[in-house]
């Protein structure tokens, strides 16, 4: 049975006090609203993740998740956190490939394979992130857009390491700008990742892997995305950053 996981990003977003009383809202509301079969993680900015973590510990459902990962292990590279420092503050999962680390910070497929394995080699489970710009999709190259980014990071673990890796689906043309895919499109490409990662691997790991829908996701479409057979729940921005959003959205599956 593949996990059902909602994944919160909330990416450079809240001061402390607020990131303590978000996720204080979130976990009352889970623990009064939700039942056992969801994986809920979130994924606060870096200074907040220990206490943000030991708000969550005490919540099976709720897991914690850092934003990117250095793909070294410790040295001289200013600015950078590490696989290690962030076992050692309770990360579990953590977010690898989102559109706006490979464009802002120009994170190519090689640097991506690293920052899986020193996360796994780690313990830490990646939420690995694809997903095509507008004008790929507009020339029917979408598919082909996806399935090389899967290729050329993920088809070099092995099938033990691929075991700990979540897939999520991300339109670029989607993020944070209200234009969800609709759950055709959604489903489409879904069951293409998995295609693909049965090729790379074998049908059980392709069938074993959760794939998360990211963009636009909110409590009025969510539902529908999450009823889709290749849609194993979602990666989601900035209704993640309100308890009643993100606590609807978990309950939508
Ligand atoms: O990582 C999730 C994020 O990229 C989606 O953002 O605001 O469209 O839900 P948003």
């Amino acid at each position: 049975m593949r996990k059902r996981i909602v994944a919160g990003n909330w990416k450079m977003n809240k001061t402390y006090e607020e990131a303590l009383s978000l996720v204080s809202e979130i976990d009352n509301m889970v623990r009064d609203e939700v039942n056992g079969d969801v994986t809920v993680i979130v994924a606060p900015p870096f200074p907040f993740l220990q206490s943000v973590g030991k708000l969550t510990q005490g919540n099976d459902l709720m897991h914690l998740a850092a934003q990117n990962i250095s793909e070294h292990d410790s040295g001289a590279f200013t600015g950078e956190v590490s696989a290690s420092m962030l076992k050692s503050v309770g990360t579990e999962y953590v977010i690898i490939g989102h559109s706006e680390r490979r464009m802002y910070h120009h994170e190519d497929a090689q640097t991506l394979y690293k920052k899986l394995k020193a996360a796994i080699a780690q313990g830490i489970k990646p939420i690995f992130c694809c997903g095509e710009p507008l004008e790929e999709r507009d020339a029917d190259r979408h598919f082909e857009y996806v399935g090389k980014q899967l290729h050329d990071s993920l088809s070099y673990l092995s099938n033990e390491e691929f075991d700990q890796v979540t897939v999520a689906y991300e339109p670029i043309w989607a993020i944070g700008t209200g234009r969800t895919a609709s759950s055709q499109q959604a489903q489409e490409m879904h069951a293409y990742i998995r295609e693909q990662l049965s090729r790379m691997f074998d049908a059980e790991a392709a069938h074993n892997t959760s794939i998360l829908y990211g963009g636009s996701c909110n409590p009025s479409n969510a539902q529908e995305l999450f009823a889709q057979p290749d849609v194993d729940g979602g990666l989601i921005g900035g209704a993640s950053l309100k308890s009643r959003d993100f606590t609807d959205i978990i309950k939508s599956f």
